[in-house]
């Protein structure tokens, strides 16, 4: 039996991490969870920190965590405590799957793609300042060793999944610099190291234009971090949309799953949010625990989790961001039932 730390998060987040537990459970997956709190629910439950520092050290002695989303007030405020955790723990690699799934009809079929987002930098270094009452300023911040290692990883994902290309987006012409150095460490890192992986490089408004022309003749996409964050959701719009787009953050020595969606206020508690963004993660984090620790049965678990969604939307189970009328919890049932 392995641990994992669970942050249930806020909004929509309490109400998918309960369906995600059931589905594992009713799966027998070899995870037992440790519930920690981040974000509002931290200061609802009594935290004087959005971020608590038991919730990091449980996932710095646990190694791996589930995480919901959690609010960030728009304009004002406090600072993300998403952005917080990433940087705290130093989870440098986000990796978001984009692909179809069975019975979810969307204007594209045979979407495959992979985004790599680096996750501590550019512009999300929250570095912004009054000039003067009438002009703000916002830091933009590359540093070559994480332009660098962001690349590497990139590239033996790549390799390791059998990927053939990576494109890296930018905006390296206005953004001599920052992006410069974004693609310049890729680009050697490409030739010295990785010369067998096809790589390209595209203005990122170009490369907007590309992608929703065709987006099956992208492979693996490379970013940094504000790119990334809009091209997730701009992807996740190829095959149903946030509640079916999971993802993971990965640093040298921990890794926190979460889905691409946020806490998506306007549905929270309205038990109609689709779990399976979560729970996609959550298969996620089981490879990742069978990789890391060489533990065949959560492979098994993951693959079994996978084939029952797969069967549940295929017989037409669905929530009613995919256009059906199930309830989470009915869905989350479905899926159980079908393991
Ligand atoms: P959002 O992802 O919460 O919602 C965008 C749209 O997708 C809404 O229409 C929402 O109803 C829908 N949606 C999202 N997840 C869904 C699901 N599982 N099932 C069905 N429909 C779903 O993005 P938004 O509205 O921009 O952000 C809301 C809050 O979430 C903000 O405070 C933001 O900062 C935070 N956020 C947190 C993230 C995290 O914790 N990793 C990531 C993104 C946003």
């Amino acid at each position: 039996m392995h641990t994992a730390v669970l942050i249930p998060g806020d909004g929509i987040g309490p109400e998918v991490s309960v369906a995600v537990r059931q589905v594992l459970e009713a799966a027998e997956a070899p995870v037992r969870f440790v519930e920690c709190q981040a974000g509002e629910a931290a200061l609802e439950a009594g935290h004087d920190n959005l971020l608590p520092e038991e919730t990091v050290e449980a996932i710095r002695s646990h190694g791996v965590a589930l995480k919901g989303p959690c609010t960030t007030p728009i304009g004002k405020g406090f600072r993300s405590v998403n952005v917080a955790l990433r940087k705290t723990l130093n989870l440098f690699a986000a990796v978001r799957p984009v692909r179809n799934l069975p019975g979810v009809k969307t204007r594209y079929e045979n979407v495959d793609i992979v985004i790599i987002r680096e996750n501590t930098e550019g512009l999300y270094s929250g570095v912004e300042n009054f000039i003067t009452d009438e002009v703000v300023a916002s830091m933009k911040v590359a540093t070559r060793p994480a332009c660098h290692r962001i690349a590497l990883w990139a590239f033996r994902y790549a390799t390791r999944q059998r990927r053939k290309a990576i494109t890296v987006l930018h905006k390296a012409n206005i953004m001599k610099l920052t992006d410069g150095m974004f693609i310049e460490e890729a680009k050697r890192v490409h030739e010295q190291d990785y010369p067998n992986i096809e790589y390209s490089e595209l203005i990122i408004d170009a490369a907007s234009m590309k992608i929703v022309q065709d987006p099956t003749q992208f492979d693996v996409i490379l970013c940094e971090n504000l790119y990334g964050d809009i091209m997730s959701d701009l992807c996740a719009g190829f095959v149903g949309g946030l509640g079916v787009s999971p993802g993971a953050n990965f640093g040298t020595e921990h890794a926190v799953f979460e889905a691409v969606h946020g806490s998506a206020p306007t549905i929270a508690g309205k038990n109609v949010a689709n779990p399976l963004a979560l729970l996609m993660s959550a298969t996620m984090m089981l490879e990742y625990l069978a990789e890391s620790r060489s533990d065949e049965s959560c492979g098994a678990a993951a693959s079994k989790i996978r084939a029952a969604y797969d069967r549940a939307l295929g017989d037409g189970q669905k929530t009613q961001d995919l256009g059906g009328e199930l309830t989470t919890t009915a869905f989350a049932r479905a899926i159980s039932e079908r393991l």
